[in-house]
């Protein structure tokens, strides 16, 4: 057993689970010795409720209260989590996931929601407790050495032939980049992010996750009863570990008409101009070996050497953000309006952006058109890699625009893009 921290007592936290168009209420109290608040990952919603301390609500201090109220929009797989120091409050356990049902959800004979995490865990199993150290958020991010799947390391699940099972995958963790492969099985992307993509088979055969990233895939569990099969997970190519084993049961398979492909209706997305949509260039810098020289810090050019003695590593378009509070906004963007951000990481390292508030197309990745223009609502991008994404700015406020790997967002990179 490990000592947490937990929404209810438990990790993850409550399931929580409404249909689409359905209003949520959700009464967050602080039990924590420190401040918190709850951010609804992908979800669109208006800018008070999107919990981020200092920026659309006062921080919730200890035994505080605080009352989420909105309506989701969007059918798919989402989570929540504190925005304040995530890299702690995410770390030692506090998320959940929050799934937006369609108003007829595709036929399957189940669903798993595999919430996915890692910890950096000591022989005891206590958490090692070096959260936000510097050599973390200037490098990878927090990698941990155990991987579990809804709190636990599972050993083994079992399945029945002839099944069709709906997988929600969402990465929680703090730095990892999952990328699970299902040998043996057509794994069919169905929905990336929360948001309906055209359903294909996964490149490579990995469903790569990013930090914060949650993919929906169909398994049609095609083997014979007694088979198994090992999810095997090879995103690093040093680190390859077995996630779980699916094991068949020993009855007869299931026995129906084939099943046809499952594909999500569209949401309610609001569809970005792209012959008016205007270009906004946004540089992702800093870390080991990525050559930065300096960042503006607090409005002042602070060398590197400077920045990493206040905990900075990282800027994006040349500024160091510190903490929540006195960001100025990176981008000024016009309500109504279709934005292109061309991404470019200049940076040694994989990052996985996060915009608040809008879901965005991926148009192109290192320069070539992407297959399905994806909605997406966080993009990995890899070492030096770019990306062009576009959005219908709709929803006025100060959004959070940020690297989802905890520690390189509280190391600098992060920004507000400013929607009016
Ligand atoms: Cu999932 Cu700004 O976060
Ligand atoms: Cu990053």
């Amino acid at each position: 057993d490990t000592d947490v921290w937990a929404f209810d007592g438990q990790v993850p936290g409550p399931e929580i689970r409404v249909r689409q168009g359905e209003r949520l209420r959700v009464v967050l109290e602080n039990r924590l010795t420190q401040d918190t608040s709850v951010h609804w990952h992908g979800i669109r919603l208006p800018h008070a409720m999107d919990g981020v301390p200092h920026l659309t609500q006062a921080p919730v201090k200890p035994g505080e209260t605080f009352t989420y109220d909105f309506v989701c929009p969007d059918a798919g797989t989402f989570w929540y989590h504190p925005h304040a120091r995530s890299f702690e409050q995410v770390g030692r356990g506090l998320y959940g996931a929050l799934i937006v049902e369609e108003p007829s959800p595709p036929f399957v004979d189940r669903e798993w929601v595999w919430v996915l995490d890692d910890w950096r865990l000591n022989a005891n199993a206590s958490l090692t407790e070096d959260f936000g150290n510097f050599f973390d958020m200037s490098h990878n991010g927090q990698v941990g050495n155990t991987v579990t799947i809804n709190g636990r390391i599972p050993d083994r699940i079992g399945v029945r032939a002839g099944e069709r099972i709906r997988l929600r995958l969402i990465n929680v963790a703090n730095a990892r980049i999952f990328g699970p492969a299902f040998p043996g099985l057509r794994a069919t992307v169905i929905a990336i992010d929360g948001q309906p993509v055209e359903p294909h088979l996964a490149a490579d055969g990995k469903v790569v996750l990013g930090p914060g990233m949650r993919a929906d895939v169909i398994l049609d569990m095609s083997g014979r009863p007694g088979d198994s099969l090992s999810i095997v997970d090879g995103f690093y190519r040093q680190l390859p570990y077995k996630l779980v084993d699916l094991a068949y049961g020993a009855e007869a398979p299931l026995e129906r008409p084939a099943l046809g492909a499952v594909r999500l209706p569209a949401n309610p997305l609001p569809e970005p101009d792209m012959a008016r949509a205007e270009r906004h260039d946004v540089v992702l810098g800093g870390g080991m070996m990525g050559g930065m020289m300096a960042a503006t810090v607090d409005g002042k050019r602070v060398e590197m050497r400077a920045m990493m003695q206040q905990g900075l590593a990282w800027a994006i378009n040349g500024v160091a953000a510190h903490g929540h509070t006195k960001m100025t906004p990176m981008l000024t963007l016009q309500q109504g309006q279709s934005h292109v951000l061309a991404i470019r990481n200049d940076t040694a390292w994989h990052h996985t952006m996060h915009p608040h508030g809008h879901s965005f197309r991926v148009l192109t990745r290192e320069g070539q058109a992407t297959s399905h223009r994806e909605w997406q609502a966080t993009i990995l991008m890899a070492p030096r890699g770019r990306a062009d994404i576009a959005f219908l700015a709709d929803t006025p406020g100060d959004w959070m625009f940020h690297c989802h790997m905890l520690e390189h967002q509280d190391g600098g990179m992060m920004g507000i893009i400013r929607v009016t």
